[in-house]
This record gives structure tokens, C-alpha cells and sequence, in this order.
């Protein structure tokens, strides 16, 4: 005869097996933020300590700057709307990939990154923009002072494209000349 609590006997359920999920899972976390697990890597914790920190702080300039990017997507307006609507959706798109790139650096780092976007919102330098909507121009400087403070090796690369995407749409050139 099998074991009760490896079978249910009657129809009815033993208490230790069920086939219902567990809801309501309570544990304190594992890992706070700013910790670092100990992993078999060649850099000394200091580094890893200091790299973790640093990463996070553009992962949080980067999670705001997508937010930033989305925004404009949807709110820019006027002459230039569709090819600004574009832009601001691929550079949304590119910060998106930074992120994941950058998070997953701290993880690989053993410490823990920045997820939540109000935890981004404390930690950014990037200043809150207001909730409605601004004009073009200043939605352009907006993302192009965020994306020009948030500077490093690939993350670097992308965010020069994206400096050089948006200023060259607050260039004083003419339309038309007469
Ligand atoms: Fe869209």
C-alpha cells in the first residue's frame, strides 16, 4: 500500500500534497539591495562593490531616460510629429536593450539591480519631468541632457547616436530659404 502522503486515499486529499498553487508566499528577501552574494569570480568585493554601485546608478538614469523616451513618443506634436514619434520609440527600444544589459552586469557581479521604477526614481539624477505635455523643443533638450549624462563604453556609443539623432532637430536651419 503506497504512503498517505505520497497518495490521495478516497477521494480525498492528504494534507501534504496538493495540486493547488500556494498563494500568499510570505519570506523575508534572500538578498537585500547593495549586498553582494559571494560568487567564484576573480574581482575582489571592493571592485565588485564599487562596479554594482556604479552600474546601478545608470541603469536607474536608463530606466527614467525609457520612461522619458516613451512619454515623448506619445506626446510629441506638431510638424515633426512622425518622424520625432519614430525617433523617440527607437531610442526607447535602445535604452531598453542598456537596461538589460546593465542589470544583468550587477547580477552577473553578484549584487542586486535596480528593478523597481520607483526604486529608479529615487536613485536617478535625471530631473522628473512635468506630467503633461511640453513643447517639442523641450522635450528634445529634455531627453538629449538625459541621454548626454548617461555616459559609459557601449552605453556611451548608443547615447552619442542619440545625442547627435536629437540635436540635430534643434539645429537653426531654415525649412525653406526665400
Ligand atoms: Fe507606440
Amino acid at each position: 500500500m503506497a504512503a498517505r502522503t505520497e497518495t490521495h486515499t478516497n477521494g480525498r486529499r492528504n494534507s501534504r500534497v496538493s495540486p493547488d498553487p500556494k498563494m500568499d508566499a510570505k519570506a523575508p528577501q534572500i538578498q537585500p539591495f547593495g549586498t553582494l552574494r559571494s560568487l567564484p569570480i576573480g574581482l575582489p568585493d571592493k571592485a565588485r562593490a564599487s562596479s554594482c554601485e556604479a552600474l546601478n546608478e545608470i541603469l536607474a538614469d536608463s530606466m527614467v531616460l525609457y520612461a522619458l523616451y516613451k512619454k515623448h513618443h506619445w506626446l510629441v506634436a506638431g510638424p515633426t510629429f512622425y518622424q520625432l514619434h519614430l525617433l523617440f520609440d527607437k531610442h526607447a527600444e535602445e535604452q531598453n536593450e542598456i537596461i538589460d544589459i546593465l542589470a544583468e552586469r550587477v547580477q552577473s557581479l553578484g549584487g542586486i539591480a535596480v528593478g523597481d521604477p520607483r526604486h529608479a526614481a529615487e536613485l536617478t539624477t535625471i530631473p522628473r519631468a512635468p506630467d503633461g505635455a511640453e513643447e517639442v523643443s523641450v522635450m528634445i533638450d529634455r531627453t538629449l541632457r538625459g541621454s548626454n549624462d548617461v555616459l559609459m563604453s557601449d552605453v556611451l556609443r548608443r547615447h552619442e547616436l542619440q545625442v547627435w539623432f536629437l540635436a540635430e532637430h534643434v539645429v537653426d536651419v531654415p525649412l525653406l530659404t526665400s
